[in-house]
């Protein structure tokens, strides 16, 4: 294979806290193993147009507190056509990047794959996305921070349900993955979460309501996954208003307020032990492989695993909150 001499990193798609830690480690770890690094603004969409910087350790400092991304990011419908990974190929060559290390989502992650298979062209992954929706890794990097955000969130918002005596839908996001709902109503003592993973074998409003989801309080929480499978909070809400209208019922959907925020200490562990992983991964001859975090050890994902496959959710999850609401 070619010897590696530059590495070009960008991230891509939603972006998430730690996405700077990650940076931060691909950059440092690169530079410590003797690469030369270059920083690519705003996804592919600046691998096409050609915005990119070198990067030295100091492009990396003061960064691994800060929640977003230094190298900005979007969503390029460009990269998606066959004219315009040539143009990305064609800017790669001219800046002498012989690697990409791209951190995002499954998104991301697809045009990785496509683009790495299309050119031959090494390219590891970091997966990089809130919902932690990406298969073959226990945890995505921001997933923990957008997790302890939203129960942060939940806590206020029990205060005014209490003194109420409200039913609360909190939306969550996580796009076609119940994990944030799932997760952030276990953190948050919630009586449940209406998870799209689930939506097709059971009414999940209806069960709720025919279990006196109120037991012992007068008010109640529930997260509720955006997805079109679950009806999202307004979905549910209009439901309750018309087959069960005694319920007082109120809607918060938290948004975007989710991806902000400076990443927990769990996020920038995780995104600084991947982006150094990354970095081995090139050492070793890798390709197109995700890093992953399987039971605290670092793993290397093929693409077509880590994309193609759906991340169950744990069930357990669901029994324990399902005992833990009586
Ligand atoms: O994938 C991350 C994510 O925040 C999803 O949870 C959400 O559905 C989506 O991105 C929102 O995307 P946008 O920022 O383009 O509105």
């Amino acid at each position: 294979m070619a010897e590696i001499k530059c590495i070009g990193i960008l991230t891509s798609g939603g972006d998430a806290p730690g996405m700077n830690a990650a940076i931060r480690a691909v950059t440092r770890a690169g530079i410590f193993s003797g690469f030369a690094v270059k920083g690519i603004y705003r996804g592919y969409r600046g691998l096409i147009t050609d915005e990119i910087v070198d990067f030295k350790t100091q492009n990396v400092s003061n960064i691994i507190q800060m929640g977003g991304t230094i190298l900005k990011t979007a969503r390029c419908k460009e990269f998606t056509t066959p004219e315009g990974r040539q143009l990305a190929y064609d800017v790669l060559k001219r800046e002498g990047i012989d690697a990409l290390v791209v951190i995002g989502g499954d998104g991301s992650l697809t045009g990785a794959r496509i683009f790495a298979n299309e050119f031959n062209f090494p390219i590891v992954g970091l997966p990089g996305t809130i919902d932690n929706d990406l298969y073959g890794t226990d945890k995505t990097i921001g997933y923990d921070t957008a997790l302890n955000t939203i129960m942060q969130c939940v806590d206020k918002i029990r205060d005014t349900a209490t003194s109420h005596e409200r039913l609360f839908f909190i939306e969550v996001m996580g796009r076609d993955a119940g994990f944030l709902a799932l997760n952030g109503a276990i953190a948050s003592g919630a009586e449940a979460a209406i998870i799209p993973e689930i939506s097709t074998e059971v009414d999940q409003l209806a069960e709720l309501i025919k279990n006196g989801f109120r037991k012992s309080k007068n008010s109640s929480i529930v997260l509720v996954a955006e997805s079109p499978i679950t009806g999202g909070a307004m979905g549910l809400a209009e439901r309750v208003k018309n087959e069960f209208p005694q319920y007082d019922v109120r809607v918060t959907i938290l948004g975007h307020l989710q991806r902000g925020g400076s990443p927990t200490a769990v996020d920038r562990i995780l995104a600084s032990r991947m982006g150094a992983a990354a970095i081995d991964a090139l050492l070793e001859d890798q390709r197109n492989v995700m890093i992953g975090i399987a039971n605290d050890e670092i793993v290397y994902v093929p693409f077509s695993k880590a994309i193609k496959n759906e991340k169950p959710i744990n069930r357990d999850l669901l029994n324990t909150l399902r005992r833990l609401s009586i």
